[in-house]
């Protein structure tokens, strides 16, 4: 008998308790081999109704969604915001409530406000998945960070982790925030005073690069976010590069001797991370960042829909 999963909906890592999320972890392991086998077709989700419901842009979460559903055998739907009624001015929740009234079985949102995922679940009567609201959360990009570095590292518990970058604005830094110290690693924040966050909860913040990454086993690398900046944040790129950018002679200066990088994408090469070192195989897990993160879509999708099979 498959364990229950005690949330009728993923909104963020705050409610998880530490077992929660390796029941999620183990849950996934074994898809990624799954994922790489031929035939990628079970049918545990076939004639549940998945909705993605994205009013932001996105390229690897949403499609990482809708493998992940489908590989599972649910229909799934792709509702785009651009394009849709709310571009005519319809709320938030009136888009959720229409499309509840088709009946999904598990719904995905993505939003550029924080709390939208939130304030969806309470209103329709299906399990919500947050695939990133605003600058709150983005709990299955952190959950897929965590078992990515499980398994380069083998362990999460004492691992050295230093989040670099526009901290202040993302969302994976938010959730990874709260998942990494609930699995005992030992985080630091890296990036310049405007970018940081006004609250760390205790998390050491450093304003310069080598001193942020000395000794990391990861370094985790994330773009600077200008949509979500005011104008007078943002300096020259080339300036922030000079400063913030990781290059392979830092990481191999500064950071543990076999230290990985991990990046959520977008990323843009050569502002925060040189391309050539985002490219190494040895040195990168950014590709594996992707293949897992199916495999923990998989899970959440399979997990959130136990009781309605
Ligand atoms: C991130 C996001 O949308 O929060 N991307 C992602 O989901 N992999 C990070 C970003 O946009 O920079």
């Amino acid at each position: 008998m498959p364990r229950p999963f005690p949330h009728r909906h993923l909104l963020g890592i705050e409610q998880l308790s530490r077992d929660d999320i390796l029941q999620i972890l183990d849950e996934a392991e074994p898809w990624i081999g799954f994922g790489r086998g031929r035939r990628k077709q079970d049918q545990r989700l076939a004639g549940l109704t998945q909705f993605n419901v994205f009013f932001e842009n996105s390229t690897r979460t949403l499609f990482s969604f809708e493998v992940a559903g489908k590989r599972l055998g649910a229909q799934v739907a792709n509702f785009h915001a651009i394009g849709s009624s709310v571009q005519k001015g319809e709320s938030l929740i009136d888009t959720a409530l229409t499309l509840d009234a088709m009946r999904p079985d598990v719904m995905v949102i993505r939003h550029s406000e924080t709390g939208a995922p939130h304030q969806v679940a309470e209103v329709v009567g299906c399990p919500v998945v947050n695939a990133g609201d605003g600058t709150g959360e983005h709990p299955t990009q952190a959950l897929l960070d965590a078992l990515t570095m499980r398994r380069r590292k083998g362990r999460i518990e004492g691992l050295r982790v230093a989040i670099c970058g526009d901290i202040r604005h993302s969302r994976v830094a938010g959730s990874n925030m709260k998942l990494l110290p609930k699995l005992g690693a030992a985080l630091r924040l890296v990036g310049p005073p405007a970018l940081l966050p006004d609250d760390t909860g205790g998390i050491p913040a450093f304003t310069n690069l080598d001193e942020g990454i000395e000794g990391a086993d990861v370094v985790m690398m994330l773009r600077i976010q200008r949509e979500r900046m005011e104008a007078s944040v943002s300096g020259s790129l080339q300036d922030f590069h000079a400063r913030y950018g990781l290059t392979r002679a830092r990481l191999e200066r500064s950071a543990a001797p076999d230290a990985i990088v991990m990046h959520p994408g977008p990323m843009n090469r050569g502002v925060e991370i040189d391309g050539e070192l985002a490219d190494d195989p040895e040195r990168s897990a950014i590709l594996e960042q992707v293949e897992t993160g199916v495999a923990v879509r998989m899970a959440v999708l399979d997990l959130l829909t136990r009781d309605r099979r």
